[in-house]
């Protein structure tokens, strides 16, 4: 089946009518000539495999490259980080051996983009960054000095500004005690990474600049893992009790824990207490419209994979590429968690 770009379609349609479009016209597939597809090899690591939106992202990655454009399957090599920066490195050194033409690196740590970008430069091999954004010094680099490296990604900061949109959007604006603030606890994706760092910031900018008062009970990393999640929430249940009233977590996974730590203590999401991931998940999504998450924001896996092999065939094609490429995060509502999950499917 061929995916689109989902927030192209979502979005378009959501501005017009908060619907979502029953189909659109085919996107243009990405011109191949002058790529060798037959022959093209193409190397990728993921930081580590068992994390729920990566495998995602990973499996639309290797689809979109052989099903869509063609490219042979034993020319792929997708590789697990382990999330252990020295092993991913060693497999981004296999890659330089085996003489991959392009990479797709989800690095382990963001800070090491400097030297893993002038081990692939060296070797004269352009890479295609996902997911993990490198710093802003690293990117102007790669730009000022003709570097073959850029970055596919999303923003984070929309994506945190729309979670907090989705408590003001609750009948309470998410002060279900009504005395006057919002009392709220942040589970955090790992710190390293700007994804965690901007959602867990403008989640809660949303409120504030919306001239809400907030107090947080609680901000602990649960290194985007929904056991992690699981036993804070039910850890910051115990010790705050009725004073929580709205559960932020950086992503889905980690919202999945935070629900059955809810449900087991008895607490009623979208009654007594407000619950928002990110990712949109299809078990999110399947929780959203029963009733029993408040919200998610979709982190677009399809278009972002698509639009990484669709740089990475700009590089095979000799062509420039810019820096930095974003693909919008979308809001996902019980309004609208029935459209995304049909088009996922
Ligand atoms: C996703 C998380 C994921 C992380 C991995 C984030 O953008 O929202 O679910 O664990 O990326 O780096």
């Amino acid at each position: 089946m061929k995916k689109k770009f989902l927030s192209l379609i979502l979005g378009a349609a959501m501005t017009a009518s908060m619907m979502v479009a029953p189909a659109m016209a085919a996107e243009a597939p990405i011109d191949l000539t002058g790529v060798d597809v037959e022959n093209a090899k193409v190397g990728i690591s993921i930081y580590k495999f068992d994390d729920n939106f990566m495998t995602l992202y990973r499996t639309e990655l290797v689809r979109y490259l052989t099903e869509d454009l063609g490219f042979k399957e034993e020319n792929i090599t997708v590789t697990d980080g382990k999330n252990d920066q020295a092993e991913q490195t060693n497999q981004i050194n296999n890659f330089i051996t085996a003489g991959v033409d392009v990479m797709i690196l989800n690095l382990v740590q963001s800070s090491s983009a400097p030297q893993v970008t002038d081990l692939c430069n060296e070797a004269g091999i352009p890479v295609v960054y996902i997911n993990r954004q490198p710093e802003e010094a690293e990117s102007d680099r790669w730009e000022s000095e003709g570097i073959k490296a850029t970055y596919v990604g999303a923003d984070a900061r929309q994506s945190g500004t729309f979670q907090g949109e989705e408590i003001l959007e609750t009948a309470n604006g998410g002060d279900i005690n009504g005395d006057g603030k919002v009392s709220y606890i942040m589970v955090q994706g790992d710190p390293e990474n700007v994804d965690a760092q901007y959602r867990t910031e403008f989640s809660v900018k949303a409120l504030t600049d919306a001239g809400v008062e907030v107090e947080e009970l609680l901000l602990q990393r649960g290194d985007w893992d929904q056991a992690k999640g699981q036993q804070i929430v039910q850890d910051a249940l115990t010790q705050f009790g009725e004073q929580i009233e709205v559960v932020f977590c950086n992503n889905d996974a980690m919202a999945l824990g935070a629900l059955q730590s809810i449900q087991a203590a008895g607490r009623v999401v979208n009654e007594d207490i407000y619950l928002v991931g990110v990712d949109a998940l299809t078990d999110a999504l399947q929780n959203i419209q029963d009733g029993n998450m408040t919200g998610t924001v979709f982190n677009d896996h399809i278009s972002q994979a698509q639009t990484a092999v669709n740089m990475a065939v700009n590089y095979l094609k000799g062509e420039e590429v810019a820096p930095i490429n974003m693909v919008d995060y979308v809001k996902a509502t019980s309004e609208n968690a029935g459209d995304i999950l049909a088009l996922l499917q």
